[in-house]
């Protein structure tokens, strides 16, 4: 089995499991992202913080001039202590609570992406409260689905987020009234691990639509935002470790019709983190069960809740081992049956204290751990 290159001789006294990143391999992704986007002089990256807020991360990530897309004040404070400037920062998301808008506005963000009427108004009177203008961005809902899984699907009318595109137009009216909102513009938002780029074709058609019909009515659209929502490729973490970004690009251009001048916001998360990221683990236990054999290992859907969660497949690898392959289900020590990481997977024979890498976890992993069972956070380390 091809495997990734670890220095397993550094991590013998390291506490497992934890997350190991390649920030070589992060710094060429966001070379190959400010590549792309010098192409394009209108087009801007805000990073999704929500799919990896470490700080060693995000640093790097601020000191190559992306803005931040946020969905907490927790997230906010993060971006600025990371060195993000204020006025790049975007903050979304369906509940941001009254103390949230007050400390994003102290802070002088740059966009509240507003997804409710409700929320538009709480914002003016927030603003007006604290002698402020809050710019803001209507999130739309385009009811467009994207082929991925259903829970990261976000553009469907049945879904919670955004703007049903019907009120559209009398809620850009009734922001233009308010005086303590400033309106810049429209955002986006399809899904995440998208890789079927007629996906994006179809968004950009529908904001197509949208700012046409806009255009007939003498409204304003300002700037548009397309969200994130780029794939990568999970199978090939040692063959393709950089997500397309030039195709992603490329089919934005073809199909988004904007007027020369106006600003397109991105907010890409996992393209830019997903590959750089690895659950270093060991296994503990190698045990024969009445139908198949299991490589209990010391991480959990404690550090990565993916396979748990979405079924989502990770690459796993046995770092210390070169026997030839048997088949396990690799899980952890969890409580709880959906604690698997791989299910009847192929990989060189396990022994007890083998480091095992699971791979492509930058993005959404270790963002979403928890201390169930009352585990430990895990530690994070990197390699220049
Ligand atoms: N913008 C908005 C409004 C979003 O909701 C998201 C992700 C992004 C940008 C960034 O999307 P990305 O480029 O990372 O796909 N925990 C799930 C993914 C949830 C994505 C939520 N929204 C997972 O592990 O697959």
């Amino acid at each position: 089995m091809l495997k990734g290159n670890f220095p397993i001789e550094n991590f013998k006294d390291l506490r497992t499991p934890f997350y190991y990143y390649d920030l070589g391999l992060l710094s060429r992704t966001l070379d190959e992202v400010r590549r792309q986007l010098s192409q394009h002089p209108d087009y801007h990256m805000h990073y999704a913080v929500k799919a990896n807020f470490n700080p060693r991360l995000l640093e790097m990530i601020a000191a190559s001039g992306m803005g931040a897309d946020c969905v907490s004040g927790g997230e906010v404070e993060a971006a600025v202590k990371a060195g993000f400037a204020p006025s790049d920062i975007f903050f979304a998301g369906v509940g941001k609570s009254d103390e949230e808008i007050r400390y994003a506005l102290g802070v002088g963000i740059g966009r509240f992406n507003v997804e409710s009427l409700a929320e538009l108004n709480v914002i003016d009177e927030i603003a007006a409260s604290m002698g402020k203008v809050a710019p803001v961005s209507l999130r739309v809902n385009p009811d467009i689905g994207a082929h991925t899984h259903a829970n990261i699907t976000t553009g469907l009318a049945e879904n919670k987020f955004g703007i049903n595109h019907d009120v559209l137009e009398d809620i850009i009216r009734h922001c233009l009234t308010l005086n303590h909102v400033a309106y810049k513009g429209l955002h986006f938002h399809i899904g995440s691990q998208i890789l079927d780029m007629s996906d994006f074709a179809a968004l950009c058609n529908r904001i197509n639509e949208i700012t046409a019909r806009l255009e007939r009515h003498s409204l304003p659209v300002g700037d548009i935002n397309v969200g994130g929502g780029l794939g990568i490729d999970y199978h090939h973490p040692n063959h393709l470790d950089m997500a397309d970004f030039a195709s992603y690009f490329a089919t934005f251009r073809k199909h988004l019709m904007v007027k020369n001048g106006t600003p397109v916001h991105f907010e890409l998360g996992r393209s830019i983190v997903a590959p750089c990221g690895s659950l270093i683990c060991r296994v503990l236990y190698v045990k024969e069960g009445s139908y198949r054999q299991f490589a209990i290992i010391d991480g959990s859907m404690t550090e990565l809740i993916r396979p748990a969660l979405y079924k989502a497949y990770h690459r796993v690898e046995n770092l210390s081992s070169h026997e030839p392959e048997e088949v396990y289900d690799v899980v952890g020590p969890v409580c709880e049956s959906s604690d698997v990481f791989a299910k009847s997977y192929s990989m060189d024979k396990c022994h007890r204290g083998d480091f095992i890498a699971i791979r492509s976890a930058g993005a959404y992993g270790e963002a979403m751990a928890s201390q169930y069972n009352l585990h430990a956070l895990p530690s994070s380390y990197y390699h220049k």
